[in-house]
């Protein structure tokens, strides 16, 4: 009889951790605006899956939608600040050490809304 309240709180307990972990990762392809150049479209499941660590880029922007327009428009991130300190410089030094990375030119990045991406 003492028995099943411990079952049940072991089950309970797993249940909790289960659920802890369950991360709400956004979504897999998000459009970020790129202004007069084009917006950007970002693979980020893509990201996640090879980085792995979210605060890679999660510590200049929260995890929500608009963050990095929001923080712009509150002129508490500039204008290409993460442009140019995450996506183009991770993508620089990937490419220096001769690993696989994603784009560094202007327009394989930014996507004129008339264009397909040049592959
Ligand atoms: C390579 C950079 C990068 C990495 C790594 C990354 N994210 Fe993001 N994430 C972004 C960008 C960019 C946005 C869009 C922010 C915006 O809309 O201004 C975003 C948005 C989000 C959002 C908001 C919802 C949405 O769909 O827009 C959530 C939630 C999120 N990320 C969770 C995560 C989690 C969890 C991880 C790790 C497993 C992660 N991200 C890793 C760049 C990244
Ligand atoms: C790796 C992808 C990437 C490359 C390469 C890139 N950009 Fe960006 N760019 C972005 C992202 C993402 C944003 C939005 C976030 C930000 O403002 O930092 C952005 C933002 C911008 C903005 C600001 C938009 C605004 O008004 O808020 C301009 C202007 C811009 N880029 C021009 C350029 C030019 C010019 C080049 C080539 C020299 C370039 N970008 C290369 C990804 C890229
Ligand atoms: C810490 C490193 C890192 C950061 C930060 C990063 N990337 Fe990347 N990116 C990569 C790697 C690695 C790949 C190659 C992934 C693959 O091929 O599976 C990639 C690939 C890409 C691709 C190419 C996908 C394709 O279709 O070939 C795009 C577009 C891209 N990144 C945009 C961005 C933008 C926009 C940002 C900033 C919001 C960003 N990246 C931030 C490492 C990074």
């Amino acid at each position: 009889m003492v028995r099943i309240p411990v079952v049940l709180f072991s089950v309970l307990v797993l249940t909790a951790i289960t659920m802890a972990s369950v991360q709400n990762k956004g979504a897999a392809e998000i459009d970020l605006y790129g202004g007069k150049s084009g917006n950007v479209p970002f693979p980020h499941l893509r990201h996640q899956n090879v980085l792995e660590d979210c605060n890679i880029c999660h510590t200049l922007f929260p995890q929500e939608a608009g963050a990095i327009q929001k923080l712009k428009d509150a002129g508490e991130l500039k204008k290409k600040q993460v442009m140019n300190k995450q996506c183009t410089k991770c993508h620089r030094q990937l490419r220096k050490k001769g690993e696989k990375t994603g784009p560094i030119t202007c327009k394989t990045c930014h996507v004129k809304v008339e264009k397909e991406r040049d592959k």
